[in-house]
């Protein structure tokens, strides 16, 4: 993948394929991702080994079943966006209700790359794929609506692992025209860092490696639901690993209350308009 090498943000897809790799290797795999190995290729198992903190390859197996879980429970929403796709290969490994279109956003020369290696290999998407290159800091919604988003109907939009990439300002700003953007009965799931995850010293090594390599985490909340309700999402639904719906027997740990401090955590959210 010629765009993971060039470093910086888009090469954390590949990190994150290779995460979705190492689980689809396990017997007791939460899912199954055939392609990830492939599109994830060297570069991206090396990063995998180099940001490897207890917890992580647990949380990323956990954050994919979330929204895989996510997505199966809403199939009446026949438009789905993944908002900075990377190398998800979800277009490829999920049961889609026929008549789905996935509209997957990143950068375009990542998804130029990701097409590429997609025929390569001969994958075959299992619903209406289509790539929408973007900057998600800058004008995402007229791309959108020329790949043919309709947003006149309801959207399921799956932000995952991008808004801790960007600087707080775009990523409340592009959670708040997600939700101007949506139609009634849209819906919205992702996941979000702590602020303890930033300044916490278990991360301290990890986040100085994101920094060395170009691709700092920038922000994070102790406050999720209130950065989802500020940006116009409502009723959200927010879990932290090990709490029911977002354990799934892989995460090892009792759930860390709420205000704990000093101690990295991740939220799962899903939340309407
Ligand atoms: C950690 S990866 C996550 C990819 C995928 N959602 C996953 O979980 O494997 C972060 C992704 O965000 C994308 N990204 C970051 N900033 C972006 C921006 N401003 N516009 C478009 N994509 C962006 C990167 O290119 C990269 O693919």
């Amino acid at each position: 993948m010629t765009d993971t090498r060039a470093g910086g943000v888009a090469a954390t897809a590949g990190w994150t394929a290779a995460a979705r790799a190492a689980e689809t290797a396990r017997p007791d795999a939460l899912f199954r991702d055939d392609l990830a190995a492939a599109l994830a290729g060297p570069e991206g198992a090396a990063r995998y080994e180099r940001y490897a903190n207890p917890g992580t390859s647990e949380f990323l197996a956990v954050r994919t079943r979330y929204l895989d879980e996510a997505i199966a429970a809403h199939p009446h929403l026949a438009q789905v966006v993944l908002v900075a796709a990377g190398l998800d290969a979800r277009a490829a490994r999920l049961d889609w209700p026929a008549g789905t279109v996935l509209y997957e956003i990143d950068r375009p020369a990542l998804l130029a790359a990701k097409d590429a290696r997609l025929a390569e290999l001969g994958a075959r998407p299992r619903c209406d794929r289509r790539a929408v290159g973007a900057d998600l800091a800058g004008d995402w919604r007229a791309p959108l609506a020329a790949a043919g988003w309709d947003a006149a109907a309801p959207t399921l939009w799956i932000v995952e692992g991008l808004l801790f990439y960007l600087p707080e300002d775009a990523a409340r700003t592009l959670l708040a025209d997600l939700a101007t953007a949506s139609a009634p009965g849209s819906v919205l799931a992702g996941d979000l860092l702590s602020h303890q995850s930033m300044v916490s010293e278990f991360t301290r090594d990890g986040l100085g490696r994101l920094r060395e390599d170009g691709c700092p985490w920038l922000w994070g909340s102790d406050e999720p639901e209130e950065v989802l309700t500020t940006a116009g999402w409502r009723g959200p639904d927010v879990r932290t690993p090990g709490e029911e719906g977002a354990s799934f027997g892989r995460w090892p740990w009792p759930p860390l209350p709420r205000g704990t401090l000093g101690l990295p955590v991740n939220y799962l959210f899903t939340a309407t308009v």
